[in-house]
């Protein structure tokens, strides 16, 4: 089968020195890409900058921004079989970049900032993607809820739900603790390593998939 994975943060930038990003390590998409190559499928991976190696056979683009993951995903969700979309994608960045340095005037700076496209959002409606769509949702309150919420709407077969008010899963972490979230009821695997989550979402995507 065809994997489509996206992983780590987005870099919205600001000016020539400065961007606005968020805590992804990349870590948990990275596992998802590296189980689903374990498991002998093919995998395009589409990351954010992160530090780290990309598995052995996995298909690599390396991208910055969320619009940069948009076009990304729209072109190679085309073959995929599954797609899974792990990235913690910035929702706003800023509406104007600045060619020189934003100078130090005054005691306070407004930053004026604007919605970046939905890429989960976009898969059934804009791109017309029908094979297996699993979203990632990171949520620090009501996890379950939320994640439902988001499963209808953006028409999701799983969500991936976590908790990143905790400091010892979710973001930067070795670990994580997942709600799987399915139209029709919800799994909550033992908080483990990212690889072993990983290796779970990988069999039920495998299994579940039409
Ligand atoms: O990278 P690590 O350090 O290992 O941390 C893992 C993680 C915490 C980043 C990961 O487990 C996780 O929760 N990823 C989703 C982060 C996120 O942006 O969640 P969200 O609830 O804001 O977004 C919901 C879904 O919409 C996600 O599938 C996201 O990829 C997607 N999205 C978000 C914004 C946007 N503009 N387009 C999107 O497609």
């Amino acid at each position: 089968m065809k994997f489509l994975i996206t992983a780590g943060p987005t870099r919205e930038p600001l000016d020539p020195a400065r961007y606005i990003t968020n805590r992804s390590s990349g870590r948990m998409g990275y596992a998802l890409a590296g189980a689903a190559r374990h498991e002998g499928h093919e995998v395009m991976l589409i990351s954010g900058p992160t530090h780290l190696d990309v598995p052995p056979g996995v298909d690599f683009l390396q991208v910055e921004t969320a619009q940069q993951m948009y076009e990304a995903v729209r072109d190679y969700s085309k073959g995929a079989d599954v797609a899974i979309l792990c990235a913690a994608v910035a929702d706003y960045r800023p509406v104007a970049y600045s060619e020189q340095k934003i100078k130090k005037v005054g005691e306070r700076l407004v930053l004026e900032l604007e919605r970046t496209p939905d890429i989960l959002g976009s898969m059934r409606s804009v791109f017309g993607f029908r094979g297996y769509l699993i979203g990632f949702a990171a949520e620090t309150q009501d996890v379950e809820t939320y994640a439902r919420e988001k499963l209808v709407r953006k028409q999701c077969d799983m969500i991936v739900a976590n908790d990143v008010s905790r400091s010892d899963i979710g973001f930067d972490s070795r670990d994580n603790e997942v709600v799987l979230v399915f139209p029709d009821r919800c799994e909550y695997p033992e908080k483990d390593t990212k690889e072993h989550i990983a290796m779970h979402i990988i069999e039920h995507a495998t299994i579940l998939r039409p």
